[in-house]
């Protein structure tokens, strides 16, 4: 049975911290690279009108489509595109979009995603194994489960949901092939854990594993914050959101790297490589949720914030 649950409510996490990083104010220009279900835009579009401007950005072509009803009473103040941020400096120069005040990234899944259940991203939810956030393009998850070798989802499993059982969910998967749906899926890992009593239910670090492999969330994030300095104005702010270990520190040793004044090997006397620093470092520990949110909005839990400005 497919379950479609009406109308996702996606809360923004740490709204009031975004708001304030990126500085927003009347008359500024910002680009939100994960619009989602427009949660962080609905909230700088309403500081920024009458004059300032948003683009937005979402690879799926749902969440646009629900952003642009959400924000339709901001008129021409926001244009939203369906497209990769991989491709971030590309979407801006077509459409004139720079130098920005502000960019934004709120890395992962929305709650219209994850509550969706034909987009097979829960495995609360029976439907077909699929989990990308562009529903043309790439592999399903489908695809990943039934054709990769058992050590490549071992590896898979482990890197990207840091799961210590990854090596026996894997055969268990290889044995038990093919597996069509999220409820398949998720009964047969709880069978090769054995029942055995866990905080969050076994199939959860799988389930993130295999979504961020469809979706090649780590592979895109890295190229995408590097085309940002070029698109920000001297003073402007970058804000990324990121929910998952590895995320986090690809942003960290980004804006770090950016920050710096030489690259060279430590220990080196004469500087040799050149290094321009474009960024500051605004935020030199991470930024997280106060126990409030993450009481009222349990999906903020794992968010940590990181922002940085650009530099003259
Ligand atoms: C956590 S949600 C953003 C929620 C949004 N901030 C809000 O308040 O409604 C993350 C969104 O990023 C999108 N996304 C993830 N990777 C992307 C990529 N490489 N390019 C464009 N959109 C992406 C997903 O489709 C999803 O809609």
């Amino acid at each position: 049975m497919i379950v479609t649950m009406s109308a996702p409510v996606h809360v923004p996490a740490l709204l009031n911290e975004v708001i304030a990083g990126l500085q927003v104010r009347q008359g500024g220009y910002f680009v939100d690279c994960t619009v989602g279900l427009g949660g962080h835009a609905a909230a700088i579009l309403e500081r920024i009108s009458p004059s300032g401007r948003l683009l937005g950005i979402d690879a799926d072509p749902q969440a646009i489509k629900m952003s642009q009803d959400r924000l339709a009473d901001y008129g021409e103040a926001v244009t939203l595109v369906n497209d990769n941020f991989v491709d971030l400096e590309a979407i801006c120069e077509r459409y004139h979009f720079h130098p920005v005040d502000g960019i934004l990234f709120d890395l992962g899944v929305s709650s219209l995603q994850l509550d969706t259940a034909e987009r097979g991203f829960s495995f609360h939810l029976d439907a077909p194994l699929d989990m990308r956030f562009d529903p043309e393009q790439g592999l399903a998850a489908s695809d990943i489960v039934n054709s990769f070798s058992e050590q490549e989802l071992a590896g898979l499993i482990e890197r990207y949901g840091e799961e210590r059982h990854s090596r026996r969910i894997a055969r268990y998967i290889v044995q038990n092939r093919p597996i069509a749906t999220t409820v398949e899926l998720a009964r047969l890992i709880e069978r090769a854990l054995g029942g055995k009593r866990a905080r969050i239910h076994p199939a959860t670090r799988t389930f993130m594993a295999l979504r961020i492999a469809v979706n090649s969330e780590l592979q895109n994030l890295e190229p995408a914050l590097q085309q940002t300095p070029n698109l920000l104005r001297p003073g402007g702010r970058l804000a990324v959101i990121s929910y998952h270990s590895i995320e986090d520190r690809i942003v960290k040793q980004f804006m770090r790297c950016a920050a710096t004044s030489c690259l060279c090997p430590p220990g080196t006397a004469i500087c040799r490589c050149g290094h321009v620093p474009t960024l500051k470092l605004i935020s030199r520990k991470v930024i997280r949720p106060t126990s409030l949110e993450m009481k009222s909005n349990p999906r903020s839990r794992s968010a940590k914030l990181r922002i940085a400005e650009r530099l003259n």
